[in-house]
């Protein structure tokens, strides 16, 4: 596959740190009764500690867990209630601005009783930067906003600074995983891929980033973009 063409020099607007604003919607409709009982009640017993009150950790946050798997933006939550329900034993962290998609995931942590999960209601990036080195094994990156317009580039989530903090947060072997259904946007990936040499896409034939692998149930975004035609691509990338 090439990739580049498209976004040429450009790609690397936002090398450095990541612009402090964040963009996209934070609010929708107004939650309905039992989801705001449960942004109140749920949420704070299982928020993830504030990235302002400094470094993360994970031992006490999640006492002798296997595994750590961090999922950035995970919408209305149902891949991330799906790969906690089935590793009881791993500890899954996930970061959501959108009030309504917090909502969603914390009914399904309530009607699946999900003991496992550890939610931020906000930017992932302040919480990426102060998690620990070495200590997750899985990152989700699903279907991130595109921002296709040129002049919205850096509001972009995959960018140079979050592929350093993946190369620094994953453990030896750990697997970063993107989906997108842009085809300039998995261009973009694989270009910023090529400049983190921490990390190595896995693809070996094309069948291995386009068919999507038995552990990496649907998102709403991907049934959405499959209904209107658009075929997502599936990349893994593996910390070396
Ligand atoms: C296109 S949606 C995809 C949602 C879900 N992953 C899916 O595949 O259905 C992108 C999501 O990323 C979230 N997002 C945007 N910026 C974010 C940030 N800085 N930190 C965490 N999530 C973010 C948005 O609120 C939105 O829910």
């Amino acid at each position: 596959m090439t990739f580049g063409e498209e976004v040429g020099p450009r790609a690397f607007v936002n090398d450095g740190a990541y612009l402090p604003a964040l963009y996209g919607r934070t609010k929708g409709h107004p939650l309905r009764r039992r989801q705001r009982q449960l942004v109140d009640a749920l949420l704070p017993k299982i928020a993830a500690p504030d990235p302002e009150n400094g470094p993360i950790d994970l031992e006490a946050m999640f006492p002798g867990a296997g595994r750590i798997e961090l999922e950035i933006g995970f919408g209305g939550g149902e891949h991330l209630a799906w790969q906690a329900a089935r590793a009881p034993s791993a500890g899954f962290i996930g970061a959501e601005p959108f009030i309504n998609g917090v909502a969603q995931l914390l009914q399904k942590i309530d009607a699946e009783s999900l003991q496992n999960i550890r939610v931020r209601h906000g930017d992932a990036r302040p919480l990426i930067e102060t998690l620990p080195a070495a200590a997750i094994d899985r990152i989700y990156v699903l279907h991130p906003d595109p921002w296709p317009k040129k002049r919205h580039f850096k509001r972009r989530m995959i960018s140079p600074w979050f592929f350093a903090e993946a190369g620094r947060l994953l453990k030896p072997g750990g697997e970063l995983r993107v989906a997108s259904d842009i085809p300039d946007y998995v261009r973009w990936t694989l270009m910023h891929a090529q400049g983190t040499p921490a990390l190595a896409w896995t693809a070996e034939r094309a069948s291995d980033w386009r068919e999507r692998i038995e552990d990496w149930p649907q998102t709403r975004y991907e049934a959405k973009a499959l209904r209107e035609g658009r075929r997502p691509a599936y990349l893994v990338f593996r910390r070396r």
